[in-house]
């Protein structure tokens, strides 16, 4: 059997979908991956307890303390180096990778985004602004989507996405809650065990799952 990909995940937050990630990985959902290595892109990120909780180990990159984007990525390209990393989630990760830094990982890149691209998403569109926007506009279903990274902006190949809906009576916490809930923490587990799998390709920027 082939050695399972080393995963790193890209977190800045409280880490409930890199918790679903492990729990799949605990359950022998994942069991062509491993879960390496999580970066946050702040000291303060919940996400690194959850991490070292199960002794995986966590790395920082602080763009604030750093500098500048520049040295930002170089010390996350650092990191996944010293662990050799070969795929990257990216599971509410706050920060925007240039174009000089996705290149590097072409097709190695996933995103899970809270909505139903292309439909708010871009830059601006992250963490609780998407269902403030969604909700803006009085949507009645909004969902979830996780797609490969290219260096445009929230623009790459969708490989999975879910509805859910959107009730008129919503705060923005209560529908992102919802959509973690019931899009977020099971479609992100499953595309990251298509991609191990071998089982995602991508053609003319549109994903095609094989044998599923
Ligand atoms: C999630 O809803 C994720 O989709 C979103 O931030 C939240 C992070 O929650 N990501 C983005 O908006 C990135 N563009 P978590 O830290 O509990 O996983």
């Amino acid at each position: 059997m082939a050695e399972p990909l080393r995963i790193a995940v890209l977190v800045s937050g409280g880490g409930t979908n890199l918790q679903a990630l492990m729990d799949a990985e605990d359950k022998g959902i994942l069991h062509s991956g491993e879960i390496v290595l999580v970066i946050a892109s702040n000291p303060t990120a919940f996400a690194l307890t959850r991490a070292k909780k199960k002794n995986i180990a966590t790395a920082v990159a602080w763009k604030r303390e750093l500098g500048s984007q520049e040295a930002f990525e170089a010390e996350i390209e650092k990191q996944l180096a010293a662990h050799k990393i070969d795929i990257i989630v990216l599971a509410g990760f706050m920060n925007i990778l240039s174009a000089n830094f996705t290149s590097k990982w072409p097709e190695r890149i996933i995103n899970v985004h809270p909505a139903l691209i292309p439909s708010f998403c871009g830059k601006g569109f992250y963490g609780l602004h998407v269902h403030e926007a969604a909700l803006a506009k009085g949507v009645k279903v909004s969902g979830a989507t996780v797609h490969i990274v290219t260096p445009e902006c929230d623009a790459g190949p969708i490989i999975l996405q879910k509805a859910v809906e959107g009730r008129q009576d919503d705060t923005p916490e209560v529908l992102q809650r919802r959509i973690m809930e019931e899009a977020e923490w099971k479609i992100l587990p499953e595309a990251v065990r298509l991609f191990c799998e071998d089982k995602i390709t991508v053609e003319n920027n549109k994903v095609y799952i094989k044998g599923e």
